[in-house]
């Protein structure tokens, strides 16, 4: 009955072929596979393992950590740091790069990581996930945090895993985007969604319309059109969804079309964004590009962005490739000022002044 199956070592081994590197990089591959199928087990147990909860501590954007933050950061850096495989990890969990031990040999390749987002989604029983990023490092000495800040298109492969209903693992390694699920019973990561399309045009978009009184001016058009539905400028109706899980509302974008935006707005001015560049940003665009789809911050693309720090965030706004196209033209007349008659009064360049912080 399995026979046939196209199991991720050997779509890894097919799709490698050719790219310097392909052993290790299938190798690290199926070792953040090894270290999702953990995480599954872990989150899927929830309660009854006693994972659920805070813990005591804070991560390096202030955040409170929950228990499954913190066990999700030692799996994935306990499966990777022996293996000969990475020169150094990173992840939205640590203040600093970790270092691969000096018992472990160290290979070329860096692997960064948000060990699970929408964590805050986890007590709540609702889908979390895993996101990574790998970059390569092309010296045998351990890596500076500098030799991380590498743009999205430098990446040599990305993906993430959604602990939902089923345990999948979507990635790319710069030939299309492909998703596999998880057969628990076998143990194998299982393709079943092999080369998956954005749909260019889509009447679905994702936003924390909580945050609307922040947004800049081709925001805020672009939803207000979107909420006018069939009676207002574009003609049809929209729907909305808003999860508070990037990778989730990714899959489903990647499933059926749509755009998600976590957009520069006015909230803490010294916040370009929410998300965070190195492991949400750049690795899910990568997939979205991957698949058809476009990643922008509004004002360039998102991965020709270059980071200046680990953790700096971003602007983002991606999805099906018409909808982006759209949002980014609003972008463009906004700063060359061809868009005053959207400009509503409510909504204004004062909010820069607000005091109010993020949480
Ligand atoms: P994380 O749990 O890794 O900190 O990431 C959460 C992110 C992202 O997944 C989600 O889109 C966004 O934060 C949710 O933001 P809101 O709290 O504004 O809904
Ligand atoms: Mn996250
Ligand atoms: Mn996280």
């Amino acid at each position: 009955m399995h026979l046939g199956r196209t199991t991720l070592s050997k779509f890894l081994i097919q799709q490698l072929d050719g790219i310097e590197g392909a052993r290790e990089l299938g190798a690290l591959l199926v070792d953040v596979a090894a270290a999702v199928k953990a995480i599954s087990a872990m989150t899927a147990k929830g309660a009854l393992a006693g994972l659920l909860g805070k813990v005591d501590s804070q991560n390096v954007h202030g955040e409170v950590q929950a228990k499954l933050d913190v066990i999700a950061n030692d799996v994935l850096i306990r499966s990777n740091e022996w293996g000969g495989l990475v020169a150094g990890m990173a992840s939205e969990e640590l203040d600093d790069p970790y270092p691969v031990p000096p018992e472990y040999p160290r290979g070329r390749f860096l692997l960064i990581f948000d060990p699970l987002d929408g964590s805050s989604n986890a007590d709540v029983n609702v889908s979390v996930g895993t996101i990574f990023s790998v970059l390569r490092h092309d010296r045998t000495d351990a890596p500076a945090t500098a030799d991380f800040l590498q743009p999205g298109s430098a990446q040599v492969a990305a993906g993430y895993a959604i602990y939902g209903p089923s345990t999948m693992l979507v990635l790319t390694i710069g030939k299309g985007t492909h998703g596999f699920t998880l057969d628990h019973e076998i143990g194998n990561f299982i393709l079943t969604h092999p080369a998956m399309t954005i749909p260019a045009d889509t009447s679905e978009f994702a936003i924390n319309t909580s945050n609307a009184r922040f947004w800049e001016a081709p925001v805020h058009r672009y939803v207000t059109e979107c909420q006018a539905g069939r009676t207002g400028e574009r003609g049809r109706d929209f729907n909305m969804r808003w999860i508070a899980s990037m990778v989730a509302e990714v899959h489903r974008i990647l499933i059926r079309g749509g755009v998600f935006m976590y957009p520069k707005d006015t909230k803490d001015p010294s916040k370009p964004g929410r998300l965070r560049l190195m492991y949400e940003a750049s690795p899910i665009s990568f997939l979205i590009e991957q698949a058809g789809g476009r990643s922008t911050t509004g004002r360039e693309r998102l991965l020709a962005v270059t980071p200046t720090s680990l953790h700096q965030r971003v602007p983002v706004i991606l999805g099906s490739a018409n909808e982006v196209a759209r949002i980014e033209r609003y972008h463009a007349e906004h700063a060359a000022g061809h868009d005053a008659e959207f400009v509503s009064p409510l909504f204004n360049e004062r909010s820069l002044f607000r005091p109010e912080a993020r949480s």
